[in-house]
């Protein structure tokens, strides 16, 4: 029997088994050919999807928006505010009305719990864009952009640097446990991922040959990395007073010239973007003015150089939604 994921929705990667992951890795290589040879592929005509944003996106949104229109879908797209949703109509009663006009629901937010409710009530598949604690569909782009840089998975250093207790570090440690990849996280003790999802994905890893690291030794960390990793260190959500402290507890952990020197010399940076690499954005801005830093989680010379694939891994992002929305709604 070939695997089925018609009617399932997307929430957190700890839902799925590595064969189901590694079908919607398989499938998003069979429509990025697709796309790329220009076969037209609207095998989801007449269907209809809702994106729902209570955080800003570019790469989610203009993903699910042109994954759908390849598709053939129709898109509505909601972001905070527009909608009764929270305010004047309980997360349970808008699931049941969109489930009744809409053939799948993509939800970015914040509590987990609010993608698991929409799931509940619905009735078709929903789609996590990002909460505080996981970013699932972000998962499958790095493992297929990790793929396509070395041809395997298995067996891979994958080191992670920074926040490893936000939805990054979170989802991660998942991706890696699920699919054999040696997990690092090179953190601050705290900022650490919880202790409880540590336990998880080392129970994971039995099956599937990952190991679970936590350390906060930079070089001993990054040694030998076949992937170097990084995430922002404020999330969507979080208020601007935490920064003073991030910074300063962050500040040993940022990926530059050292650390990709440390490294396997094949070794590929990663970041899910947005990235403060210069002073180039408004937060970049405020945060270089208040405290004299040019940049942050990563230099500017590490996210420009040959070794860094963040724009292979945003156009993967596309490719996997829309294998996402294929393989969860069915054709
Ligand atoms: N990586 C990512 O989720 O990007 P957006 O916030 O732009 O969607
Ligand atoms: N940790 C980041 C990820 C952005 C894609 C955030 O939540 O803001």
């Amino acid at each position: 029997m070939g695997l089925n994921l018609r009617g399932r929705s997307f929430l957190k990667l700890l839902d799925f088994t590595p064969d189901e992951i590694r079908y919607l890795i398989d499938l998003s290589k069979h429509l990025k050919k697709l796309k790329h040879t220009g076969i037209k592929h609207d095998l989801l005509k007449g269907k209809n999807i809702v994106l729902l944003f209570e955080k800003t996106s570019t790469r989610t949104r203009c993903s699910f928006e042109v994954a759908a229109n390849d598709l053939g879908m129709g898109v509505t797209f909601l972001d905070a505010g527009s909608s009764q949703m929270g305010k004047k109509e309980s997360i349970a009663d808008t699931a049941r009305v969109l489930g009744r006009m809409y053939d799948g629901i993509e939800y970015r937010g914040f509590d987990q719990k609010i993608v698991e409710d929409l799931a509940k009530y619905s009735g078709v598949p929903v789609w996590n864009g990002l909460t505080d604690d996981f970013h699932p569909t972000q998962m499958i782009a790095d493992l297929l952009t990790i793929e396509e840089k070395f041809g395997y998975l298995k067996g891979i250093r994958f080191v992670y640097m920074g926040d490893a207790r936000n939805n990054m570090g979170n989802s991660l440690m998942v991706a890696c446990a699920k699919m054999g990849l040696h997990f690092t996280a090179v953190a601050p003790k705290q900022l650490f991922p919880e202790e409880s999802l540590v336990q998880t994905c080392k129970e994971i890893a039995k099956n599937s040959g990952a190991t679970i690291t936590l350390t906060e030794n930079v070089q001993e960390g990054t040694k030998n990395a076949d992937v170097i990793y990084t995430d922002v260190w404020v999330s969507m959500g979080e208020p601007d007073e935490v920064w003073e402290q991030r910074l300063t507890l962050l500040k040993p952990y940022q990926v530059n010239r050292a650390v990709m020197e440390n490294a396997n010399e094949h070794a590929i940076f990663m970041h899910c973007l947005p990235a403060f690499h210069d002073l180039n954005t408004d937060t970049g801005k405020m945060v270089g003015q208040k405290f004299g830093l040019n940049e942050l989680e990563v230099t500017d010379e590490v996210f420009e150089s040959i070794q860094s694939v963040v724009f292979d891994e945003a156009e993967n992002r596309m490719h996997t939604i829309k294998a996402i929305i294929l393989a969860t709604i069915g054709a």
